[in-house]
């Protein structure tokens, strides 16, 4: 089949023909249709994060997909080939024809999703999911401010905080105001322009931080007391949420067949949507890649587009199109 692979720590990436995996008895091949690109699969590929993030070299990167099931092993009873299915996993390997994956992770596609954009949900939807319900444990009338606001992350956030009933408080850039504020935001601060503990309506009861540095810094000047400050990208000191009274945690995805389902139900029924910005061909990855690296400055080799570079998009995520 043909892949795209990392050969070597900071390389390039590489289209080429790889063995097609084979499945266990517990195991299922999914044809791949879609799969999107992730700011980890940059930083594993990379090697800076490789005590946490470890991968075996040569690495297929992907960590979310859609396709159709190909086969099945024998204990799986739930699936059958044809079955149209959508998916995240922590290792990787999408970004291939095949993948070969364990039942626990997928769930049925919406069927009012293309291929392309069911491939853009698992990561992103399911991580929002469990910054806020999880981790945050954010309830109907709480308030909840969201740094990265209209990102992948952020715009599911932003969307099931306020389906919840929560008040939404977002941060994003200026040109990304309307749009943050048409999925549920009440006030969309522009990080640019302003400081948001200096703007801020009131303290918040969440803080689901998909930022880190400064912002998660200042984010402890805008919780209440008994307050929860989640995070996606750093850790969060225990000293300075023990001295502010309020909790603090780092989370990590953990990819679930429930969770997709439910989150599948919510796209099906129009309460949630996903935001694609671009598709590439699958042998167009690096493209991609470099179009993400913007927002991630440094990594992988490549520079970000610097102060006063023109933004090549806006939001939403960036996909693969695989067959
Ligand atoms: N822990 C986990 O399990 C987990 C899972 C998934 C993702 N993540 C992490 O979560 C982060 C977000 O991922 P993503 O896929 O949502 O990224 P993304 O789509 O690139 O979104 C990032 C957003 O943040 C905005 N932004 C940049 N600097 C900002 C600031 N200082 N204040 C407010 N907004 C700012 C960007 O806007 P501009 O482009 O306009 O600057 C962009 O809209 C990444 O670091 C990713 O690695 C962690």
């Amino acid at each position: 089949m043909k892949a795209v692979r990392v050969l070597e720590y900071g390389g390039q990436l590489v289209l080429d023909d790889v063995p097609t995996p084979t499945i266990a008895r517990d195991e299922i091949l999914v044809k791949v249709k879609s799969t999107a690109v992730n700011h980890f699969d940059l930083v594993k590929a990379s090697g800076t994060a490789r005590q946490i993030l470890p991968i075996e070299l040569p690495w297929i990167p992907g960590h979310e997909f859609s396709g159709v099931v190909e086969q099945i092993g024998s204990a799986v009873a739930a699936w059958g080939p044809g079955d149209a299915v959508f998916g995240g996993n922590e290792r990787g390997g999408a970004y291939a024809e095949y993948l070969a994956v364990k039942p626990a992770i997928i769930a049925r596609k919406p069927s009012n999703l293309s291929f392309e954009e069911a491939a853009s949900v698992p990561v992103a939807a399911q991580t929002a999911w469990q910054g806020l319900f999880t981790h945050g444990h954010l309830e109907k009338g709480q308030t909840i401010l969201i740094h990265g606001g209209a990102g992948a992350v952020g715009a599911y956030a932003v969307q099931l905080a306020s389906h919840a009933g929560a008040t939404v408080f977002a941060t994003a850039s200026g040109d990304d105001e309307a749009f943050v504020t048409s999925i549920g935001a009440s006030q969309v601060i522009d990080y640019r322009k302003a400081q948001f503990e200096k703007v801020l309506r009131e303290k918040v009861d969440v803080v689901f931080d998909l930022i880190g540095g400064d912002t998660q810094k200042r984010s402890f000047l805008v919780l209440k007391e008994g307050g929860h400050l989640v995070a996606a990208t750093q850790p969060v000191s225990q000293e300075e949420a023990a001295k502010h009274r309020v909790s603090g945690e780092m989370m990590r995805l953990e990819p679930s067949a429930d969770g997709l389902g439910r989150i599948a139900r919510l796209l099906e029924g129009g309460t949630i949507r996903p935001d694609v910005a671009t598709v590439y061909a699958l042998q167009d990855a690096a493209h991609a890649w470099k179009d993400i690296a913007g927002n991630l400055p440094g990594v992988h080799g490549m520079s970000p587009s610097g102060p006063g570079a023109s933004r090549r998009r806006s939001h939403g995520k960036l996909v693969l199109r695989v067959a």
